[in-house]
Protein backbone atom coordinates (compact mmCIF):
# COMPACT_ATOMS: atom_id res chain seq x y z
CA UNK A 1 0.00 0.00 0.00
CA UNK A 2 0.73 3.69 0.02
CA UNK A 3 1.69 4.00 4.02
CA UNK A 4 4.21 0.93 2.98
CA UNK A 5 6.10 2.57 -0.26
CA UNK A 6 6.24 5.90 1.82
CA UNK A 7 7.82 4.27 4.68
CA UNK A 8 10.94 3.12 2.48
CA UNK A 9 14.30 5.60 2.65
CA UNK A 10 14.32 5.95 -0.97
CA UNK A 11 10.51 7.10 -1.14
CA UNK A 12 10.24 9.89 -3.33
CA UNK A 13 13.85 9.59 -4.41
CA UNK A 14 14.47 9.34 -8.71
CA UNK A 15 17.49 7.57 -9.59
CA UNK A 16 19.21 7.17 -13.07
CA UNK A 17 21.32 4.04 -13.25
CA UNK A 18 23.38 2.98 -16.62
CA UNK A 19 23.63 -0.66 -16.91
CA UNK A 20 25.53 -2.83 -19.56
CA UNK A 21 28.23 -2.41 -22.62
CA UNK A 22 28.20 -0.30 -25.59
CA UNK A 23 28.50 -1.69 -29.10
CA UNK A 24 30.18 0.96 -31.55
CA UNK A 25 29.17 0.07 -34.93
CA UNK A 26 32.25 -0.47 -37.76
CA UNK A 27 30.17 -1.39 -40.25
CA UNK A 28 26.24 -2.55 -40.75
CA UNK A 29 27.18 -6.29 -39.55
CA UNK A 30 29.97 -5.39 -37.00
CA UNK A 31 30.70 -3.79 -33.85
CA UNK A 32 33.43 -2.57 -31.18
CA UNK A 33 32.13 -4.59 -27.66
CA UNK A 34 33.11 -5.20 -24.03
CA UNK A 35 32.11 -8.30 -22.01
CA UNK A 36 29.89 -5.79 -20.01
CA UNK A 37 27.47 -8.64 -18.77
CA UNK A 38 24.87 -5.43 -17.25
CA UNK A 39 24.47 -8.17 -14.24
CA UNK A 40 25.86 -5.03 -11.40
CA UNK A 41 23.56 -2.33 -12.87
CA UNK A 42 20.27 -4.47 -13.33
CA UNK A 43 21.48 -5.59 -9.36
CA UNK A 44 21.77 -1.59 -8.66
CA UNK A 45 18.05 -0.93 -10.43
CA UNK A 46 16.03 -3.64 -8.47
CA UNK A 47 17.97 -2.95 -4.85
CA UNK A 48 16.89 1.08 -5.59
CA UNK A 49 13.43 0.16 -6.89
CA UNK A 50 12.83 -2.36 -3.44
CA UNK A 51 13.74 0.66 -1.44
CA UNK A 52 11.24 2.56 -2.95
CA UNK A 53 13.14 4.81 -5.48
CA UNK A 54 11.69 5.76 -8.99
CA UNK A 55 14.42 4.30 -11.49
CA UNK A 56 14.83 5.05 -14.67
CA UNK A 57 17.60 2.28 -15.90
CA UNK A 58 19.23 3.31 -19.09
CA UNK A 59 20.46 -0.44 -20.55
CA UNK A 60 23.39 -1.32 -23.51
CA UNK A 61 22.75 -4.79 -25.47
CA UNK A 62 22.37 -6.89 -22.77
CA UNK A 63 19.99 -10.14 -21.92
CA UNK A 64 19.30 -9.02 -18.50
CA UNK A 65 15.66 -8.17 -17.00
CA UNK A 66 14.53 -6.22 -13.92
CA UNK A 67 12.18 -7.57 -11.42
CA UNK A 68 10.26 -4.81 -10.63
CA UNK A 69 7.41 -3.24 -13.58
CA UNK A 70 8.47 0.09 -12.01
CA UNK A 71 11.59 0.29 -13.47
CA UNK A 72 11.43 2.46 -16.30
CA UNK A 73 14.16 0.99 -18.98
CA UNK A 74 15.56 2.93 -22.06
CA UNK A 75 17.55 0.46 -24.57
CA UNK A 76 20.42 2.15 -26.48
CA UNK A 77 23.17 0.68 -28.27
CA UNK A 78 26.03 2.62 -28.26
CA UNK A 79 28.18 5.19 -26.30
CA UNK A 80 26.83 8.49 -28.37
CA UNK A 81 23.22 7.31 -27.72
CA UNK A 82 24.02 6.85 -23.76
CA UNK A 83 25.36 10.30 -23.39
CA UNK A 84 22.20 11.45 -25.27
CA UNK A 85 19.50 9.52 -22.73
CA UNK A 86 21.63 10.55 -19.74
CA UNK A 87 21.89 14.26 -20.71
CA UNK A 88 17.82 14.21 -20.98
CA UNK A 89 17.44 12.26 -18.21
CA UNK A 90 20.04 13.71 -15.60
CA UNK A 91 18.19 17.02 -14.86
CA UNK A 92 15.36 15.38 -13.33
CA UNK A 93 16.97 12.83 -10.20
CA UNK A 94 18.29 12.99 -7.12
CA UNK A 95 21.43 10.46 -7.84
CA UNK A 96 22.43 8.70 -10.98
CA UNK A 97 24.50 5.59 -10.37
CA UNK A 98 27.06 5.22 -13.96
CA UNK A 99 27.06 1.39 -13.84
CA UNK A 100 27.38 0.83 -17.43
CA UNK A 101 30.78 -0.21 -19.75
CA UNK A 102 30.89 2.75 -22.00
CA UNK A 103 33.11 2.65 -24.92
CA UNK A 104 36.19 4.82 -24.35
CA UNK A 105 36.79 4.54 -28.24
CA UNK A 106 34.46 4.34 -31.35
CA UNK A 107 35.38 4.25 -35.34
CA UNK A 108 36.13 7.49 -36.68
CA UNK A 109 33.56 6.49 -39.60
CA UNK A 110 31.05 3.93 -39.77
CA UNK A 111 31.20 2.18 -42.77
CA UNK A 112 28.08 2.69 -44.91
CA UNK A 113 28.35 -1.17 -46.43
CA UNK A 114 29.99 -4.06 -45.19
CA UNK A 115 34.10 -4.08 -44.87
CA UNK A 116 34.93 -6.66 -47.59
CA UNK A 117 38.19 -8.86 -46.77
CA UNK A 118 41.81 -7.52 -48.88
CA UNK A 119 45.07 -9.24 -48.41
CA UNK A 120 47.60 -7.93 -45.15
CA UNK A 121 45.05 -6.59 -42.39
CA UNK A 122 43.13 -3.65 -41.69
CA UNK A 123 43.69 -0.71 -39.57
CA UNK A 124 40.44 1.05 -38.23
CA UNK A 125 40.52 4.57 -37.18
CA UNK A 126 39.10 5.08 -33.45
CA UNK A 127 38.18 8.36 -31.78
CA UNK A 128 37.42 8.80 -28.33
CA UNK A 129 33.78 8.82 -27.07
CA UNK A 130 32.42 11.70 -24.62
CA UNK A 131 32.88 11.14 -20.96
CA UNK A 132 29.47 10.88 -20.10
CA UNK A 133 30.53 10.92 -16.20
CA UNK A 134 32.59 13.76 -16.46
CA UNK A 135 29.90 15.57 -18.28
CA UNK A 136 26.93 14.94 -15.91
CA UNK A 137 29.81 15.88 -12.84
CA UNK A 138 30.61 19.16 -14.98
CA UNK A 139 26.06 19.48 -15.00
CA UNK A 140 25.93 18.52 -11.31
CA UNK A 141 23.60 20.65 -9.22
CA UNK A 142 23.48 20.85 -5.19
CA UNK A 143 21.98 18.15 -3.46
CA UNK A 144 22.71 15.87 -6.69
CA UNK A 145 24.85 12.89 -5.96
CA UNK A 146 26.81 11.23 -8.71
CA UNK A 147 28.31 7.80 -8.46
CA UNK A 148 31.14 6.22 -11.05
CA UNK A 149 32.44 3.14 -11.01
CA UNK A 150 36.12 2.16 -11.69
CA UNK A 151 37.61 -0.83 -13.09
CA UNK A 152 41.16 -1.12 -12.69
CA UNK A 153 43.85 -3.98 -12.47
CA UNK A 154 46.65 -2.14 -10.77
CA UNK A 155 47.49 1.07 -8.69
CA UNK A 156 43.70 0.74 -8.39
CA UNK A 157 42.96 2.89 -5.32
CA UNK A 158 44.96 5.74 -6.45
CA UNK A 159 43.15 5.78 -9.96
CA UNK A 160 39.75 5.40 -8.13
CA UNK A 161 40.46 8.37 -6.20
CA UNK A 162 41.67 10.44 -9.01
CA UNK A 163 38.35 9.61 -11.11
CA UNK A 164 36.69 10.53 -8.64
CA UNK A 165 37.93 14.16 -8.25
CA UNK A 166 38.24 14.73 -11.85
CA UNK A 167 35.10 13.82 -12.73
CA UNK A 168 33.19 15.86 -9.45
CA UNK A 169 31.68 12.85 -8.39
CA UNK A 170 30.41 12.31 -5.03
CA UNK A 171 31.22 8.30 -4.41
CA UNK A 172 33.20 5.78 -6.72
CA UNK A 173 32.78 1.88 -7.02
CA UNK A 174 36.11 0.54 -7.42
CA UNK A 175 35.92 -2.94 -9.07
CA UNK A 176 38.67 -5.23 -8.18
CA UNK A 177 39.61 -7.50 -10.60
CA UNK A 178 42.35 -8.97 -9.08
CA UNK A 179 40.02 -11.80 -7.35
CA UNK A 180 39.03 -14.62 -9.15
CA UNK A 181 35.22 -14.39 -9.19
CA UNK A 182 35.75 -10.86 -9.32
CA UNK A 183 33.92 -9.16 -12.25
CA UNK A 184 32.19 -8.82 -15.98
CA UNK A 185 30.64 -12.24 -16.08
CA UNK A 186 30.03 -13.18 -13.03
CA UNK A 187 27.40 -13.27 -10.67
CA UNK A 188 30.43 -12.00 -7.80
CA UNK A 189 32.40 -8.57 -6.98
CA UNK A 190 34.53 -7.21 -4.97
CA UNK A 191 34.24 -3.67 -4.28
CA UNK A 192 35.97 -0.84 -2.79
CA UNK A 193 33.78 2.40 -2.12
CA UNK A 194 35.29 5.50 -1.90
CA UNK A 195 33.85 9.22 -1.06
CA UNK A 196 34.69 12.73 -1.52
CA UNK A 197 35.75 12.76 2.39
CA UNK A 198 38.37 10.13 0.84
CA UNK A 199 36.35 7.95 3.35
CA UNK A 200 37.00 4.22 2.41
CA UNK A 201 34.94 0.51 2.88
CA UNK A 202 36.25 -2.30 1.38
CA UNK A 203 33.97 -4.83 1.08
CA UNK A 204 34.51 -8.74 0.74
CA UNK A 205 33.54 -11.46 -2.24
CA UNK A 206 29.79 -11.29 -2.43
CA UNK A 207 27.40 -11.58 -5.34
CA UNK A 208 26.19 -8.76 -7.41
CA UNK A 209 22.64 -8.35 -5.26
CA UNK A 210 24.38 -7.51 -1.86
CA UNK A 211 26.75 -5.34 -3.29
CA UNK A 212 24.25 -3.35 -4.41
CA UNK A 213 22.58 -3.28 -1.16
CA UNK A 214 25.90 -1.82 -0.02
CA UNK A 215 25.96 0.68 -2.82
CA UNK A 216 22.48 1.55 -1.95
CA UNK A 217 22.72 1.92 1.85
CA UNK A 218 26.22 4.34 1.20
CA UNK A 219 23.99 6.34 -1.43
CA UNK A 220 20.82 6.65 1.19
CA UNK A 221 23.37 8.62 3.74
CA UNK A 222 24.52 10.46 0.59
CA UNK A 223 21.40 11.64 -0.20
CA UNK A 224 20.50 12.80 3.16
CA UNK A 225 23.80 15.39 3.28
N1 LIG B 1 32.38 6.43 -18.28
C1 LIG B 1 31.51 7.30 -18.93
N2 LIG B 1 31.73 7.64 -20.24
C2 LIG B 1 32.78 7.13 -20.91
C3 LIG B 1 33.67 6.23 -20.27
C4 LIG B 1 33.44 5.91 -18.93
O1 LIG B 1 30.55 7.76 -18.31
N3 LIG B 1 32.95 7.47 -22.19
C5 LIG B 1 32.14 6.12 -16.85
C6 LIG B 1 31.90 4.65 -16.55
O2 LIG B 1 30.53 4.33 -16.66
C7 LIG B 1 32.37 4.54 -15.11
C8 LIG B 1 33.46 5.58 -15.01
O3 LIG B 1 33.28 6.46 -16.13
O4 LIG B 1 31.35 4.87 -14.19
C9 LIG B 1 34.85 5.04 -15.04
O5 LIG B 1 35.03 4.19 -16.15
P1 LIG B 1 36.45 3.53 -16.41
O6 LIG B 1 36.43 2.81 -17.71
O7 LIG B 1 36.88 2.79 -15.17
O8 LIG B 1 37.40 4.82 -16.48
P2 LIG B 1 37.75 5.82 -17.64
O9 LIG B 1 37.50 7.19 -17.12
O10 LIG B 1 37.05 5.45 -18.92
O11 LIG B 1 39.32 5.64 -17.79
P3 LIG B 1 40.16 4.30 -18.23
O12 LIG B 1 39.25 3.38 -18.98
O13 LIG B 1 41.28 4.83 -19.03
O14 LIG B 1 40.63 3.69 -16.92
CA1 LIG C 1 37.08 3.32 -19.82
Amino acid sequence: SDDIKKKLPLYNQKILVTAGPTYEAIDPVRFIGNHSSGKMGFALADELASLGADVTLIAGPTAQVSKYQSIKRINITSAADMLQQCLEHFPAVNACVMCAAVADYTPATVSAQKIKKHDGGLNIELKKTTDILKTLGQQKREGQVLVGFALETNNEEQYAIEKLQKKNLDLIVLNSLNDAGAGFKNDTNKVTLIDRDLHKTTFELKNKTEVAHDICIKLIELLKK
